[in-house]
């Protein structure tokens, strides 16, 4: 008998169900108020979330001492605080961003002539223009105006604080038009996009994992009051554990209609959150505002990003245009570093250990070293190139 009870606990510990999940635990969770003395280097809480002044975090950041400070902040903010906050500023020319606007543009020019560009998982046809990729696209269309877009210092800080280094970056852009509905609550990849009974076959542990392995940020492309409906959050609600299987229940998703927070943003804003927060677009009700959001998904080195990204053609169309920016000081070192981190694949595995050994180390050469390699040599486009290629060919089984 007794047996059977430390059986039983223990199957309900490692298997999360979704009739098991209790709005009252929620509640004691999500029912919580930010506290700004908890985050010295943030500038303001707005409705439990944290804004931050993208000059000040950088000013900080410039010590190591001061960089430690603040990352770790970022860090606990995403883990066990309210799991969403805002830079505000992070872009402050933000003449890049509008270059990059026109660049999505005409992507989605082209998508709706030639029909291509693919359908969206949450809204419905004609309510939203998607770019799928738009990472590599915009690299391939205006790989100078990627290199400053992606050389923001506070795109790389947050990456790292939340991921570490070698992180994977994949991007989309979502363009809402007037009238494009709300989402409905949910959270984001990876167990966010399967269902109740897939989720329920992953141990308890995974739960866990999933919101370690990727971190989801958006960039404002215009000023979005709230009338064009910008990102809908429940602050605090990354920490309920079975949230991935909560929110396929009715309660839970009316929860999060009466309790969720949503904030202007201003173009040049970076929101960032949890993947495991709970969290929907809003509905587009302004008249006229077609609502742009590059939407930032960056995974972890050891995961398994969302999306597959030619990281060898981007980077083979992205270094000579850091060589000419760089040469011209268009770009500082540090920003053609950041560039380099959203572009090129910054971990060496999987790989041929055969073929690509490690050298002086445990682990080979990744195509982000050899392109920093390059840039320190000044080696011409085409020996890079050829370079990538030789690379990729090792790396083979
Ligand atoms: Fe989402």
């Amino acid at each position: 008998m007794k047996t059977d009870n430390v059986s039983k606990q223990r199957a309900d510990r490692v298997w999360l169900t979704k009739a098991a999940c209790d709005l009252e635990d929620f509640r004691r969770e999500v029912e919580r108020t930010t506290q700004l003395s908890d985050y010295p280097h943030a500038a303001s809480v707005e409705k439990n979330v944290l804004i931050y002044d993208g000059a000040s975090v950088l000013k900080t950041a410039a010590t190591g001492e001061g960089r430690r400070a603040v990352l770790a902040e970022i860090c606990e903010a995403f883990a066990t605080g309210p799991g969403v906050f805002i830079l505000k500023r992070a872009f402050e020319d933000t003449a890049i961003i509008d270059t990059a606007s026109g660049i999505f543009d005409e992507i989605i020019d082209e998508q709706h002539r030639t029909g291509a560009g693919g359908g969206d998982h949450f809204a419905k046809p004609g309510a939203n223009d998607r770019i799928w990729n738009s990472l590599e696209k915009h690299c391939l269309k205006d790989a100078e105006n990627f290199a400053a877009y992606y050389g923001n210092a506070l795109i790389a800080l947050v990456s790292e604080a939340w991921l570490g280094p070698s992180y994977q970056m994949t991007a989309q852009v979502n363009r809402v038009n007037p009238g494009g509905q709300a989402q409905s609550a949910h959270r984001d990849y990876h167990l966010g996009f399967q269902t109740s009974a897939v989720i329920e076959q992953f141990p308890a542990h995974v739960h866990r994992l999933s919101p370690v392995l990727t971190l989801q940020g958006a960039v404002a492309h215009c000023d979005m009051p709230l009338e064009s409906g910008p990102t809908l959050f429940l602050p605090f609600s990354q920490t309920y554990i079975p949230g991935y299987l909560a929110l396929k229940r009715q309660e839970f998703r009316d929860y999060f209609d009466r309790h969720c927070v949503q904030l202007p943003l201003s173009k040049g804003d970076l929101v960032y959150f949890n993947p495991a927060l709970f969290h929907a677009a809003g509905t587009n009700r302004s008249a006229d505002i077609k609502r742009v959001a590059n939407l930032l998904q960056v995974s972890s080195a050891f995961g398994r990003a969302m999306e597959t990204v030619n990281r060898e053609r981007m980077s083979a169309r992205l270094y000579p245009a850091l060589k000419v920016m760089l040469a011209d000081g268009r770009l500082s070192g540090a920003q053609a570093a950041n560039a380099i981190a959203s572009c090129a694949e910054g971990y060496s595995f999987p790989t041929n250990l055969d073929r690509d050994p490690p050298l002086g180390g445990l682990a080979p050469k990744t195509q982000a070293q050899l392109m920093h390699e390059a840039l320190a040599g000044g080696w011409e486009a085409a020996a890079f190139t050829e370079a990538l290629a030789a690379q990729a060919r090792k790396k083979l089984s």
